[in-house]
């Protein structure tokens, strides 16, 4: 433990993040005031559909969005706003303490490199391990991931599957015990079986080392099995946070509520409606105009409200 987490083991805190776009179109308005804590040792799920403004999020914490991104808000890890860092102090900080898992593996890993050499070379790089050492070390997370043996540390990544790589990857992000990782759709192009399985290693291993995970995933089931906490976020906002049991079994916010709806082992049924423009959304509540529960008042913005403990709700309603 160190003195700057003296917050209840708050590890990072995000407060107030706005993220907008220029665009021949319009201001898209990707994130607005999003707040949360990252608590140390937890899991904590970012959930929500497509274009809800996730990756948004994740990309903002680690300073990778592109030119024609306006940020606002800070994200305080370890007393620094990351944020205001100048990209060779941010460049420090990725990959060995905050680091980021992306969705598409083929475009994170170097295609002419054995994936065993390529994981054991973060050590190498980022901690001066010598090779030998630093082999041992990436075999042994390959095979914690379900890739075991010297075969599949020789291999290319052209020579996998895409779960596979998607492995490596996984094993790339782990090998330098980051105190924070952020896992964007992890479990994209997995099978199912398999994707319950190497997530629930992956939340082993960083349980092991002591890290924080932050899941980013429309994978309602997937956020269940395997985060502590839960925050649900709709047209770039978050509607609801809480306990990940407790959202799924007594969801709170409307949104929430019709989310959950979808679910097959729930009925399967969809949301009337469509998810508004991220250019002129909804004033008020942004769900207000697809809400069962609408009401007058709901024209204007509620702001998130703490129901209970560790539960916060953005909803008139409550
Ligand atoms: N570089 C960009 N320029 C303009 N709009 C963007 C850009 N990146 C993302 N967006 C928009 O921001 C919104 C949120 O995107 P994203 O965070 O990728 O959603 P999610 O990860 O939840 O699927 C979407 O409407 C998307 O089109
Ligand atoms: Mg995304």
């Amino acid at each position: 433990m160190n003195s700057l987490l003296s917050d209840a083991g708050s590890l990072l805190r995000i407060e107030g993040l706005s993220v907008s776009f220029e665009t021949d179109v319009g201001r898209v308005k990707a994130a607005e005031n999003v707040c949360f804590e990252l608590y140390r040792d937890e899991t904590l799920a970012l959930v929500g559909e497509t274009g809800c403004g996730k990756s948004v999020v994740a990309s903002s914490i680690m300073q990778l969005l592109p030119h024609n991104a306006c940020v606002q808000g800070s994200a305080v890890y370890a007393g620094r706003d990351l944020l205001g860092l100048g990209e060779k102090e941010m460049a420090g900080i990725r990959g060995s303490e905050i680091a980021i898992v992306f969705q598409n593996p083929s475009l994170s890993l170097n295609p002419i490199m054995r994936v065993g050499e390529q994981i054991a070379e973060m050590l190498r790089l980022r901690r001066g391990f010598s090779h030998i050492p630093s082999l041992q070390l990436a075999e042994d997370m390959l095979c914690r991931l379900g890739l075991r043996g010297w075969d599949n540390m020789k291999m290319y990544p052209f020579q996998f599957s895409g779960g596979m790589n998607q492995r490596v990857m996984i094993a790339t992000t782990m090998i330098l015990s980051p105190k924070i990782i952020i896992a964007d759709e992890p479990s994209k192009g997995l099978d199912e079986a398999l994707a319950g399985e190497v997530m629930a290693e992956m939340v082993k291993i960083k349980h092991q080392m002591g890290s924080s995970l932050l899941l980013i995933t429309h994978d309602l089931m997937l956020a269940r099995e395997i985060s502590d906490r839960m925050a649900v976020m709709y047209c770039g906002e978050i509607m609801e946070i809480g306990k990940s049991q407790d959202v799924f079994h007594r969801p709170l916010h409307p949104y929430t509520i019709a989310l959950l709806s979808c679910l097959p082992e729930r009925g399967f049924k969809a949301i009337p409606g469509s998810s508004p423009s991220m250019i002129n959304p909804p004033v008020g509540c942004k769900f207000y105009p697809r809400c069962p529960n609408r009401q007058e008042k709901c024209k204007r913005k509620p702001n998130m409200r703490q129901v209970g403990t560790g539960r916060e709700v953005r909803c008139w309603l409550y």
